[in-house]
């Protein structure tokens, strides 16, 4: 299983969102990590689609898009379209998780689940096999910069358990606090993809060194 930095460019510079992407890929980054909020499902709005396709044209790297969105299903196509390679939505955003996961897999996507801190690892079980990743959110979804839940490390640990019994390697995010403090716990736990906006883009000597200073742990 390999280990992914997925930067979350919530917190770059979206005056200058192509040179940002050109940045991170050269520093070292594996995917892109586009958190797309939509005001309901979480406090915040954030950017839809046409972002995404802006991105598309900026940066080679894959486009891990996070919605954070109530009924993920009418947008999908959407994001399909504008260049994503992966789509993640929470199994708390609409009653029918497993069909838009097979929605997104028709569309030729890889598709992920996410789970709210408030929401047990249970809630993943019926997708295993079925998606491609596996999202555990480490903070309350909504804006970054918030402190990590450490609470969060068995949850890991238990999905991680059931995946080894399944003989899957299936990909583990976590998403939200992540840092030098805390990535290496959640590594620990089972986790491989690794996604971080503050970590990187505030970090005191730049971005490069953010990414680099993270790479290093995985
Ligand atoms: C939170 C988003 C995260 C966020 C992470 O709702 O899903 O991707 O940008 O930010 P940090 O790394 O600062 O916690
Ligand atoms: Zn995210």
């Amino acid at each position: 299983m390999k280990n992914i930095l997925s930067p979350s460019i919530l917190s770059a510079d979206f005056g200058h969102l192509a040179d940002v992407l050109a940045s991170i890929e050269t520093a070292g980054a594996d995917w892109v990590h586009i958190d797309v909020m939509d005001g309901h499902f979480v406090p915040n709005l954030t950017m839809g689609a046409f972002i995404v396709k802006h991105c598309r044209t900026a940066t080679s790297l894959p486009l891990d898009i996070h919605l954070m969105v109530e009924h993920p299903e009418r947008l999908i196509e959407d994001f399909a379209e504008a260049g994503a390679d992966r789509l993640t939505i929470h199994t708390e955003a609409s009653p029918n998780t497993h069909r838009t996961v097979q929605a997104i897999h028709a569309l030729g996507l890889k598709a992920g689940v996410a789970v709210n801190p408030g929401t047990p690892a249970l809630a993943l079980k019926p997708l295993i096999g079925i998606a491609d990743q596996f999202l555990i959110m480490t903070v309350n979804p909504g804006y970054s910069g918030q402190a990590f839940i450490p609470e969060m490390l068995p949850k890991v640990r238990k999905l991680r358990g059931w995946l080894e019994e399944a003989g899957l390697e299936t990909d583990i995010q976590v998403d939200g606090g992540i840092g030098p403090d805390t990535l290496p716990q959640t590594k620990e736990a089972g986790a491989n993809v690794f996604v971080a906006a503050s970590a990187i883009f505030k970090h005191p000597e730049g971005s490069t060194a953010g990414i680099r200073e993270l790479k290093a742990l995985l």
